[in-house]
């Protein structure tokens, strides 16, 4: 067996973990192991794969980023070309790249990424590519998967920095806004912000009313109070907004960014007390992944290499009640795991005095 490995999407901690864990799983069922480098890019090239050995992969566990580059714009299916009068344009190169993997022998592919490479990873099965996909993204909004690689380390990482906010919050009686990741769901900002105590967390899927936000800062200050945290998803929206969006390139997601400036802006007009904001942007996708992160990433890549093995093609490996499953990858294409409104998290932030910008 011959099969390939690619990272596609945003990187994430843990993304080694799980290529070492892929490639040493299959070398040990006496497997050939080539990478792709960003994302498909390299399929591309005149070089598409590289050789993954035991040497390659050896040390890489601890360590953030992907030995393999990655791509938020390299879909096979929408790969973006200059036209001949200057501008950009998306053309279909998919059957490009299936040729490129019959030509070298590739039997199989192992697709780590998120929604997007998921999407892609379908798409390709349906041209007869036999693939099985890794979720992976901080965001942690893949369906059908309790936790993606690279989730708990993000998490952690906007923890610690809400907590070191919070000292000069304190000192200086400020409003501070923490703008976290969170395209979509804001997984990252109610964790973070649960678990940093903040006062107010803001998440896309609950719109905000800015009057209920500066209410529940008010009411602080009455009661000698004089700082408040704020944690807000970069997808979050007021009441009847649009989401902040920053850029557009084409071939890729909107670039968000902007809540945590506008938050501070209003915020500090409505309540007359000087308020600062914060984007922690992709530090938070960043560093040395967690034990946790380490250990799923491990655990997904060798199951993907034993789904493989059984020829359970066109599958995603997820994590469902802390058990490891296989879900048919084109029941996640398209979807999106939200947080639940109803959730005992939620329930807890609002029993302890969150206020969620309602
Ligand atoms: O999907 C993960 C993510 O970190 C999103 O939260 C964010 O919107 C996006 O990636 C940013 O991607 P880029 O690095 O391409 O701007």
């Amino acid at each position: 067996m011959k099969i390939a490995i690619n990272t596609g999407g945003g990187d994430a901690p843990g993304l080694n973990a799980a290529i070492r864990s892929a490639t040493l799983s299959a070398i040990s069922r006496g497997w050939e192991v080539v990478g792709i480098k960003n994302g498909y890019g390299s399929i591309y090239t005149d070089q598409p794969f590289i050789p993954l050995t035991a040497e390659r992969v050896r040390g890489i566990t601890m360590q953030g980023g992907t030995i393999l580059g990655t791509a938020n714009r390299g879909n096979p299916f929408e790969m973006p070309y200059q036209k001949s009068d200057g501008g950009w344009d998306l053309e279909d190169r998919s059957d490009e790249a299936v040729d490129v993997f019959r030509r070298y022998g590739v039997e199989a592919l192992v697709a780590i990424g998120g929604d997007g490479s998921m999407r892609i990873a379908n798409r390709l099965s349906k041209k007869g590519v036999n693939v099985v996909g890794v979720p992976k993204t901080i965001d942690n909004d893949i369906w059908g998967c309790d936790v993606s690689l690279g989730f708990d380390t993000a998490v952690t990482t906007a923890t610690e920095a809400i907590d070191k906010i919070t000292t000069t919050a304190e000192s200086h009686h400020r409003i501070m806004v923490v703008e976290v990741m969170g395209r979509y769901a804001g997984w990252i900002a109610l964790h973070s912000g649960l678990s940093a105590s903040a006062d107010v967390i803001l998440i896309p899927e609950i719109e905000f009313s800015l009057d209920s936000i500066s209410k529940k800062i008010m009411e602080k200050e009455a009661r000698g109070e004089t700082y408040s945290i704020i944690v807000v998803a970069e997808g979050a929206t007021e009441r009847e907004g649009s989401r902040f969006v920053k850029g557009k390139v084409i071939g890729q997601a909107e670039q968000l960014g902007g809540v945590g400036e506008y938050l501070e802006k209003e915020l500090s007009e409505m309540t007359g007390k000087e308020a600062r904001s914060l984007v922690l942007g992709h530090l938070q996708r960043g560093g040395t992944p967690s034990t946790y992160d380490r250990l799923i990433s491990l655990r997904y890549g060798a199951a993907a290499v034993r789904a493989l093995e059984d020829q359970d093609f066109n599958k995603m490996i997820v994590m469902q009640q802390n058990r490891i499953k296989r879900i048919p990858l084109s029941d996640v294409a398209d979807k999106m795991k939200l947080v639940p409104l109803d959730s005992d998290t939620i329930l807890t932030a609002k029993e302890i005095g969150i206020n969620l910008g309602e």
